[in-house]
């Protein structure tokens, strides 16, 4: 019953925040357009109760794809002035690339598509209809997963960067800071809005904004050339989460390309592909000491040593063997598994840069709870991933469909620790996914 009433109040948020171009923005004013990692989790939210627009979110996602298989992290699809920076700030249409007259950013986010279609293909109950729509859209998906091999790995490694802290989705993570430490950005006049909807204090600092700002424009200058961003990016960075997430996509491709039959060449590329990925993964991400994986700085040649809710997305695509598992759950549970908090924190709870209200500093999110909860149960670590998911019903329950949650459960006793955007899309999505468990 309780279940239910969730369910509805998630579907509901859902269908509110549906609109009529065919995508769901991921909440009112805050966030007024079509983000690309958002799509895929709302997708799966939909693909429960309404397919047809669990299709569509993912056909108007894909419609944005550049010529080189680039999917942007923004779809401008409308004009609205409650968001900064829009189109007119990124000027997409710079790049030579660009195929679809819809204005969009020009950096992407983390590449959820490939699971997210076969998560789509097994909550389907008309397999038919699901293989189609499959056939019709996975060598856009493909394409994607190539283009950050061909253009974004340097080294040839299998590993991907991102050049931009909106690329990771974890936008203030308090390892940045370490790359802002290493940059003067101009102070730029601007207009924040996001700071109009919600509280300031739960959202990054100008400072930051100076940073992120500055980054763009030297995409921009190049006509977000690749080839120029990885030489002249102050931001290069091998992400745990992204590259998981690439990984698990690939794996999803895989296993649906096995399923519709055919298509050998491509299945050997990313098998390749994703067998090197995951070497390279464990060689060089994963911190001995600190029994995590961690962000490589591929600009300033380092290791960021720190543990955040990234650290543990490996396990989703099953990047450790069961020692490294062991060993990553550990840390798990030592740094982040305290029975007075919830979990997952986003940020080392134990570190001094944790920030308990501030976005990606600490909070939690629902997004990558659904992650860990994934990877934990395929190593055998039941109890804890139902934790997981008890958790994140728990706070959702309690609070409401907020973005972000505090990790500590004494603030949740008036049910206000919920912050950041309200009736939250991907957060109603994700209930509804895990509900159906
Ligand atoms: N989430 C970012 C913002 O806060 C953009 O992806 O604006």
């Amino acid at each position: 019953m309780k279940d239910q009433k969730l369910i509805s109040k998630a579907r509901e948020i859902l269908n509110n925040n549906y609109q009529e171009k065919g995508f769901t923005i991921p909440c009112q004013g805050l966030y007024p357009f079509q983000w690309n990692w958002d799509s895929g989790f709302i997708a799966i939210g939909f693909a429960h109760f309404d397919m047809e627009k669990a299709k569509k979110e993912i056909k108007t996602l894909i419609d944005s794809q550049w010529s080189n298989g680039f999917i942007p992290h923004i779809i401008f699809h409308n004009e609205s002035d409650t968001y900064f920076p829009g189109p007119e700030f990124h000027q997409s249409s710079l790049s030579p690339l660009v195929v679809n007259k819809i204005p969009t950013t020009g950096m992407t986010q983390p590449h959820v598509l490939g699971f997210m279609l076969e998560r789509m293909y097994h909550i389907a109950e008309n397999k038919e209809d699901i293989t189609a729509f499959i056939k019709a859209t996975i060598d856009a998906v493909y394409e994607y997963s190539l283009y950050f091999y061909k253009h974004r790995d340097p080294l040839d490694e299998g590993l991907v960067y991102i050049y931009h802290n909106w690329e990771s989705g974890t936008d203030n993570s308090p390892i940045w800071d370490d790359v802002w430490n290493t940059m003067e950005s101009p102070k730029y006049k601007f207009e924040r809005r996001d700071t109009t909807h919600v509280d300031a204090s739960q959202r990054p600092s100008n400072e930051e904004y100076n940073h992120y700002l500055h980054i763009i424009e030297i995409a921009k200058a190049h006509h977000y050339n690749d080839e120029k961003i990885a030489e002249l990016s102050p931001f290069l960075i091998q992400d745990p989460l992204f590259n998981t997430v690439l990984i698990a996509s690939n794996q999803s491709l895989i296993r649906l390309y096995e399923l519709i039959g055919g298509n050998e060449d491509k299945i050997a590329t990313l098998k390749q592909l994703t067998e090197k990925s995951i070497q390279s993964f464990n060689d060089k991400l994963y911190d001995e000491e600190l029994k995590a994986y961690c962000h490589y700085d591929l600009r300033n040649k380092k290791l960021l040593r720190y543990v955040s809710s990234s650290s543990f997305a490996p396990l989703f695509a099953e990047i450790p063997d069961q020692k490294r598992a062991d060993e990553l759950v550990g840390t798990l549970m030592d740094k982040f598994g305290n029975e007075d908090q919830y979990m997952c924190a986003s940020f080392d709870p134990t570190h001094e840069r944790y920030k308990p209200k501030q976005y990606w500093r600490g909070p939690v999110w629902i997004n990558l709870n659904w992650l860990l909860y994934h990877g934990l149960n395929k190593y055998g670590y039941n109890a804890i991933a139902q934790r997981v998911k008890d958790d994140s019903i728990e706070i959702l329950e309690k609070n409401g469909f907020y973005e972000y949650f505090d990790a500590r459960k004494e603030e949740h006793q008036n049910n206000t620790a919920g912050y950041g955007g309200n009736n939250f899309s991907w957060s109603a999505a994700l209930l509804i996914d895990l509900l159906s468990e």
